[in-house]
């Protein structure tokens, strides 16, 4: 027996075939891009989704020679919180608005100010923020009357792929309740909400647990993949609880922190809780239980604009060049200080008006010295929801790091030293596809629960300690780094404007 995983991200798909055993036999990466409309704009086209799922899926089927009838089951990890929008007959009918787009400032305060954060938080476990689905849906009635008069069919990017794979209009707890539409305490769509919303129940998908089967495979998917009528789709995930299933993080006491395009710090836990304030978000988990997190818009994504887009006469193997340069400089990169406020910022300060800073430059500041700048300012980042958490006495005795930044040395060493804890390196690299699958796995009947596939499955393998003298260093300057976005919130909203 064997299970796809398939992470639906920002940058590409990724794939991944698991065996009975749990261990990745094969993968694949497809990209695709995303368009910037405008500033703090983000769409992609879902067609570009499903292009490069359907065409993965029967490329991996085909060089990894495993009999296609052998994979029983697909799970899903996607990006979360995109608006698609499709037809009657199932057509899309404009770009998907993503994640990390900023355009509803206005909807937002409309929720959280005329009808109430107290009301909406009492409905969904949840204030809204800018890229949460719901206000991405006002906006689109407000500025796009005559498309959002046709919508039928509202889904997340996952769902879409699952939709061209199975024609079923479905979706699991975990995604849904970043649509601000999901009463996250009795894990189905909160009427108060749709009413708030004036939608109809009937334009959304059936809600599933993650592990739940929604369907099976066309006949014609089937045929162009080389898999069979007979293979199942489990629910899915969103992508942060899909890799915390990935990385084991199932129960309090250890934090799942994603170094991906988006930064995340998540802790699980076992009843349903919503901080007062808003300040994290509250989702279902993928395991039938709840989760806490904060989420940041740019975390592994300012590397990548620091190394591909400022440094792109950089020429030869630019990452490990510039990593290995910014090795160099020391832990509190010579007082140079990174805000990494690239698309605005969700938390802790839900302001799409906030710019990346860099802060301290002098006449010796090298280029060593941002880089590793880059490095600890998604850090500082990540540690201001690490604080959060640790104010509501969530319990953290190490972090388990996933997403593309969890691959350098040099990154993991400096999260241990920022957040003073040991950070776990684990047994498989895949994060939220490697959860994906194990979510198949579960669905079908390989194991009874998502956390006894996790305790069988996810092993540690190496751990990071903090150094005591960075650990000093970094507390001192994480006070300068949190006192700058305070002093410089109005500079961002007059900047804004002039341009
Ligand atoms: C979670 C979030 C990101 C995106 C993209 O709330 O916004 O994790 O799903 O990675």
């Amino acid at each position: 027996m064997n299970f796809l995983g398939v992470d639906l991200g920002t940058s590409s798909v990724k794939i991944v075939i698991m065996n009975d055993a749990g261990q990745v036999i094969a993968s694949i990466s497809k990209d695709y891009d995303v368009s910037y409309p405008k500033v703090n704009w983000a769409e992609q086209n879902p067609e570009d989704w499903w292009n490069a799922t359907r065409d993965g899926i029967r490329e991996l089927v085909k060089s990894s020679n495993v009999d296609g009838a052998s994979i029983k089951g697909i799970g899903f990890s996607g990006q979360m919180h995109g608006l698609v929008l499709l037809d009657k007959e199932g057509n899309v009918l404009r770009p998907a608005i993503l994640w990390c787009d900023q355009r509803t400032q206005e909807e937002c305060n409309y929720l959280n100010n005329e009808i109430g954060q107290d009301k909406i938080s009492l409905y969904t476990g949840n204030m809204a923020l800018t890229g949460f689905t719901a206000p991405k849906l006002l906006w689109v009635k407000k500025h796009e009357k005559e498309i959002f008069d046709k919508i039928a069919h509202i889904l997340l990017p996952k769902d879409y792929i699952r939709y061209k794979l199975t024609r079923e209009f479905a979706t699991d707890v975990s995604d849904a309740s970043g649509m601000l539409m999901l009463d996250v305490k009795e894990r189905k769509w909160s009427k108060e909400m749709l009413d708030i919303l004036q939608i109809n129940e009937e334009v959304l998908p059936k809600v599933y647990e993650s592990w739940e089967v929604t369907g099976k495979l066309t006949k014609e998917v089937a045929e162009y993949t080389g898999l069979t009528e007979e293979t199942v789709v489990v629910g899915g995930a969103g992508d942060q609880a899909a890799g915390a299933v990935g990385t084991g993080i199932v129960k309090s006491g250890i934090l799942s922190v994603a170094l991906g395009t988006s930064g995340v710090v998540f802790a699980s836990s076992d009843n349903y809780e919503v901080d007062e304030a808003n300040r994290l978000h509250s989702f279902c988990h993928s395991n039938g239980k709840w989760h806490q997190m904060g989420v940041m818009l740019s975390a592994a994504s300012c590397l990548k604009w620091w190394v591909e887009d400022i440094n792109k006469d950089v020429q030869k193997d630019a990452f490990e060049s510039l990593l290995k340069e910014a090795s160099e400089s020391p832990a509190g990169s010579n007082g140079v200080v990174f805000l990494p406020y690239l698309m605005g910022e969700r938390t802790p300060y839900s302001d799409p008006d906030a710019k990346g800073v860099f802060f301290g430059l002098n006449i010796t500041t090298s280029r060593a010295d941002m880089t590793r700048a880059v490095l600890e300012g998604v850090c500082f980042g990540l540690r201001d929801s690490l604080e959060i958490l640790k104010s509501l006495n969530v319990p953290v005795e190490a972090v388990r790091v996933s997403g593309g930044g969890a691959k350098s040395p040099l990154w993991r060493q400096i999260l241990s030293d920022i957040f003073g804890v040991r950070v776990q390196v684990i047994s498989s690299k895949e994060g939220p596809a490697y959860g994906a699958a194990i979510l198949a796995a579960v669905g079908c009947g390989l194991y009874k629960t998502v956390d006894e596939a996790c305790e069988k499955l996810i092993k540690v393998t190496a751990s990071v300690d903090p150094i005591p003298e960075n650990v000093e260093k970094y507390n001192n300057i994480y006070r300068v780094y949190n006192s700058l976005y305070p002093i410089l919130k109005e500079s961002f909203k007059e900047i804004n404007k002039l341009q």
